[in-house]
């Protein structure tokens, strides 16, 4: 089978979650591009849309038709191109919508699995749990006479250990888009031992047709991004027990999120993007790789200590931010949960209390003035070096931190889980739109 050919039949499974419906679309694009080439044009392209859910699967469809509406609208001067024997297309509009129906057409949604029996090629975005992944790949495999590849979003689990436990004989590899897939650029590839070189290639290649950036990670659970993530999460979630010794619990989460966010320059604090993520999901992530880091427990007391109270964050369905550690108004956050009392409480109670304790301070480099400035890498060594000159609790704080993420960052090299140093920034930088790697020698 070549390029087109694994194109023809493909199945998204978990496609009407976070990371399956962007999957979705972006393959949809690929298979209908592909099956609008002249030469294509009696092939059959099929794309299942697998989910267990009928309603989620409306609202995907849905979804499905608005955003290829909007690729359509903006590259409406190409499919002119693509349409250009069609004489009945006149105006724009007749374009975009003969696009949006030529995509769609492809699109098969379902709630049955054995649909995917005919697929060449399975992506697979269902939830983190192991045994589900295990039994979904058996269950396809043993029906499937295609011997058909698997592409898992799995973002902690060995790919390995999947090949291994569903005996696919090293047709997966870790395919591991970042959150939304479909704007992301940045995708991990994981090879498991026996990873097929095909497999390896065809990912390659599909990779570049969608314009992704792809870091090749080792086979270590959580790869590069959860590598750092969680380990990122685990050192503050301690400096946050440390500090409550003179702090209370919401002031210390104040300290490190305003420290992560606006004195290490990153988009977003440590606890808003805990709850961006989902304080349940980070913390079942951490809960999926410890068995596979002996040496190492990946787990949270605080974070623990929100789930018993009930407090997990994640978004809405409309993308917008639920509460969780952090309370948010207009996408900002305006008060933080005390575990103790079960409320909210202001960050303005306490705010300037708190920042008086933090003591002199570099003057704030806002990230948005940062991460494409043309003169960052000068900015951020006069910040730096400001910062290094400065005393007090929230300079130091700052500085461990910085040093920390570094650690993390070069750990995940000594450890062969990142090819290279190199590697690990671009991670960083482009699936979580830092402004500067984490391993650099801003502090030396
Ligand atoms: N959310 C993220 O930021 C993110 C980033 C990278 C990778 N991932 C990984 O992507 C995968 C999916 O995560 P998500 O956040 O999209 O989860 P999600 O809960 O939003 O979506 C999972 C979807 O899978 C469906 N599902 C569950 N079991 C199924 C089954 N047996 N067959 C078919 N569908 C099934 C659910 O109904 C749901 O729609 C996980 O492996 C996760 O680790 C998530």
């Amino acid at each position: 089978m070549n390029y087109e050919e694994r194109l023809q039949n493909v199945s998204v499974l978990g496609a009407a979650g976070k990371m399956g419906s962007g999957i979705l679309l972006l393959t949809a694009v690929e298979m209908a591009d592909l099956s609008l080439k002249p030469e294509n044009k009696e092939k059959t392209f099929v794309l299942n849309a697998v989910d267990v859910s009928d309603q989620a699967l409306a609202g995907l469809m849905k979804y499905l038709k608005t955003q290829v509406q909007k690729i359509a609208e903006k590259n409406a001067v190409m499919l002119r191109k693509v349409y250009q024997d069609r004489k009945d297309l006149v105006e724009n509009g007749d374009i975009i919508n003969q696009y949006v129906f030529d995509v769609l057409t492809i699109v098969k949604p379902s709630t049955r699995i054995e649909v995917a029996f005919h697929s060449g090629l399975v992506f697979e975005a269902i939830i983190e749990d192991p045994a589900t992944k295990i039994g979904v790949y058996t269950q396809i495999s043993r029906n499937n006479p295609n011997q058909p590849w698997f592409f898992t979003n799995t973002s902690s689990i060995p790919i390995t250990w999947l090949d291994e436990n569903a005996g696919l004989g090293g047709r997966i590899i870790g395919f591991h888009f970042y959150n939304p897939p479909a704007v992301q650029k940045l995708v991990e590839l994981i090879k498991a031992t026996n990873t097929l070189k095909e497999v390896e290639e065809f990912a390659m290649m599909y990779a570049k047709n969608l314009r992704k950036t792809i870091v090749p990670a080792h086979d270590v659970a959580g790869f590069i991004g959860n590598g750092h993530f969680m380990r990122d999460i685990l050192f503050s979630t301690k400096e946050v027990e440390r500090l409550t010794k003179d702090f209370s619990f919401v002031e210390a989460v104040y300290i490190l999120n305003r420290i992560s966010q606006d004195y290490l320059i990153r988009p977003m604090g440590i606890f808003q993007l805990i709850d961006y993520v989902g304080v349940d999901v980070c913390s079942y992530i951490m809960s999926v790789m410890n068995p596979y880091l002996p040496d190492e427990d990946l787990h949270s007391p605080v974070l623990d200590k929100m789930l018993s109270r009930d407090v997990k964050g994640g978004q809405f369905a409309d993308g917008s931010q639920k509460d969780g550690i952090l309370k948010y108004e207009k996408g900002k956050p305006v008060a933080i949960f005390d575990p103790e009392t079960k409320q909210y409480k202001a960050i303005s109670e306490f705010q300037a209390k708190v920042e008086e304790r933090l003591g002199p301070m570099p003057v704030v480099r806002p990230w948005k003035t940062i991460v494409n400035n043309p003169a960052k890498e000068e900015l951020l060594v006069a910040y730096f070096s400001e910062l290094k000159a400065q005393a007090g609790m929230g300079a130091d704080l700052t500085k461990a931190y910085t040093i920390r993420s570094c650690q993390i960052g070069k750990k995940l090299v000594s450890d062969g889980v990142a090819f290279s140093e190199k590697d690990v920034n671009t991670v960083l930088l482009t699936g979580f739109f830092h402004a500067y790697g984490p391993i650099n020698n801003y502090l030396n």
